[in-house]
C-alpha cells in the first residue's frame, strides 16, 4: 500500500479546500459575541467543531437603568469587538500569516467603515487583526432583527474585516440563527467533529425573545413562513416589564421564572402556608381562530392587581409571577395547538431568550410528546443571543440564507423578517 507523505504546506491546502472556518458576529442586543466555527460537508451531513465561542453580556450596564439603551449598548459593543476577537483567536489556535495593511487601504477602511465608529476603527488599527491574517474563509454578522445602532457596529467590523483579510461578509437574520441553533446536539464533546440533529421537515419553530415572538413554519432550513406573531409586546419584553412594576431588576425573565418556581414548589408541600391564590389574568387571544398573539394586556392585568394591594408583598410577587408564567404558557401551548391542526408538521423547534424558562420549556416537550413529534430545544447556554447560531447559519444555508446576501452593501435591518 503506497502510503503519501505530505509536506506542511500540501497539508495547509487540503485542511483549507475541505473545511471552512467562518467567523460569526452578534451585535443585535446587549450580548456582543464571536465564534469561530470549523465546518465540512453540506447540510443535514454538515459536521462542525466550535474552535472558540465567547458571549459577553452587557447585563451589569444596562440593569442599573431597567432595559437596554441602544446608543450604550453601541459603545460598549465597539469597546469590545476587537479585544474578544483577539482572545477567541487565540483560543482557537488557528493559524495565521502575516499581512502588510498599505496607509490607502486603511484609510479606505476608515472612510467607508470607521466614519460612524471611531473608536472601533482606533483599536481595529492599534489591534494584530491589521497585522495577521487568520486562516478564516468567511464572515457571518447579524443585519436584523435587533437595535440598528447595536446591529452597525457589527456590521462595520465585518465588513472593515472583510476588506482587511480579502474575504466575503454575509448579513445574517438572527432568528434564523435561534432556529438553527436549537439543532446543535445536547451533549457535546470538545475539541471533535459534530453532526446537528436530524431534524425533520416541515417543522414548527417557536420563537420567543425579548424582541420578538413568532410561530413559525419551517419548510426545510432557509425557507420560512411566519405563521403568527405578537401583535404587541414579545413575551422577554412582557416578562421584563412585569418584573419593574414588581421591583424586580432587568433582565426580569430570570427573575419572574425563579419566583414562579417558588411559588409552584410551596404550593405543593404539604406544609405550606395560607396563600393569597385569587390573582387571575386572562390568557388573550387565546380563542382567536388565528396564530397571532397579544401580551401588553396581561401586563395592563398585573397593574390592575397590584393597585388593589397596598403593599407588595413575598407572597404577593410570588402569586403574580406565577399566574402571569401560566397565562403566557397557555397562550403559547394553544396557539401551538393551532399550528399543528392547520399545518403538516414533524418537529418542533424553539429558540430564543425566554426558552430559558423551564415552565415554558417543559410545557412545550410536553406539547411535543402528546403530538408524537421531536422537540428541538436549545441547549444550556444556547438560548439567548449567541454568535455560534450566526456562523451556525451561514455554515447550514450556505447561500441561501434570509438575511442579507454577499455581494451587497450590508445594511443594519432593525425589522428584518424571516
Ligand atoms: O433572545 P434573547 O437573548 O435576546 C433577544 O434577541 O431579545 O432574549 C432575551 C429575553 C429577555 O427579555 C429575558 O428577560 C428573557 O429573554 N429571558 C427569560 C428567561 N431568561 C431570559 N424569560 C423568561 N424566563 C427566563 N428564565
Ligand atoms: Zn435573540
Amino acid at each position: 500500500m503506497e502510503v503519501q507523505v505530505l509536506s506542511p504546506a500540501q497539508k495547509g491546502r487540503i485542511y483549507l479546500r475541505k473545511n471552512m472556518i467562518t467567523l460569526g458576529i452578534e451585535t443585535s442586543c446587549d450580548e456582543t459575541s464571536i465564534c469561530l466555527l470549523e465546518t465540512r460537508g453540506e447540510y443535514p451531513a454538515l459536521e462542525y467543531r466550535v474552535l472558540s465561542h465567547i458571549i459577553h453580556s452587557q447585563i451589569d450596564i444596562h440593569s442599573k437603568y431597567g432595559g437596554v439603551f441602544p446608543m450604550m449598548a453601541k459603545r460598549e459593543h465597539a469597546k469590545r469587538l476587537v479585544p474578544l476577537l483577539e482572545q477567541a483567536l487565540s483560543e482557537s489556535g488557528l493559524g495565521s500569516r502575516s499581512i502588510e495593511t498599505s496607509k490607502e487601504t486603511l484609510e479606505t477602511v476608515r472612510k467607508i467603515y470607521g466614519e460612524h465608529d471611531e473608536n472601533l476603527f482606533q483599536m481595529i488599527e492599534n489591534s494584530s487583526l491589521i497585522k495577521e491574517k487568520p486562516v478564516i474563509d468567511r464572515i457571518a454578522v447579524t443585519v436584523g432583527p435587533g437595535l440598528e445602532p447595536a446591529l452597525w457596529v457589527g456590521i462595520n467590523f465585518a465588513n472593515a474585516l472583510g476588506t482587511l483579510w480579502n474575504i466575503p461578509v454575509s448579513g445574517m437574520n438572527h432568528m434564523e440563527g435561534h432556529i438553527v441553533v436549537s439543532l446543535v446536539p445536547k451533549t457535546q464533546s470538545k475539541n471533535t467533529f459534530e453532526k446537528l440533529t436530524n431534524c425533520p421537515f416541515p417543522a414548527i419553530a417557536i420563537l420567543l425573545s425579548g424582541g420578538h415572538t413568532e410561530i413559525v413554519l419551517v419548510k426545510e432550513i432557509g425557507h420560512y413562513q411566519i405563521l403568527g406573531a405578537t401583535r404587541d409586546d414579545a413575551v422577554g419584553e412582557a416578562f421584563d416589564k412585569v418584573a419593574r412594576m414588581l421591583g424586580l431588576p432587568y433582565p426580569g425573565g430570570p427573575e419572574i421564572s425563579k419566583l414562579a418556581e417558588e411559588k409552584r414548589m410551596s404550593a405543593s408541600s404539604p406544609h405550606s402556608a395560607a396563600k393569597i391564590d385569587t390573582v387571575r389574568f386572562p390568557r388573550p387571544m387565546i380563542d382567536s381562530p388565528n396564530l397571532d398573539m397579544s401580551f401588553s394586556g396581561l401586563k395592563t392585568a398585573v397593574l390592575y392587581e397590584l393597585k388593589k394591594h397596598s403593599k407588595i408583598t413575598d407572597d404577593l410577587q410570588n402569586e403574580i409571577a406565577c399566574e402571569f408564567e401560566d397565562a403566557v404558557t397557555e397562550t403559547i401551548i394553544a396557539k401551538l395547538q393551532k399550528a399543528f391542526e392547520k399545518n403538516e408538521a414533524f418537529a418542533l423547534i424553539a429558540g430564543g431568550g425566554v426558552m430559558a424558562n423551564r415552565h415554558i420549556l417543559s410545557a412545550c416537550a410536553t406539547f411535543a410528546k402528546n403530538h408524537k413529534v421531536p422537540f428541538f430545544p436549545p441547549s444550556t447556554g444556547l438560548s439567548g443571543d449567541n454568535a455560534l447560531m450566526i456562523a451556525l447559519a451561514k455554515a447550514i444555508t450556505n447561500e441561501k440564507t434570509s438575511g442579507q446576501m454577499a455581494g451587497d452593501p450590508l445594511r443594519a435591518s432593525g425589522n428584518l423578517t424571516l
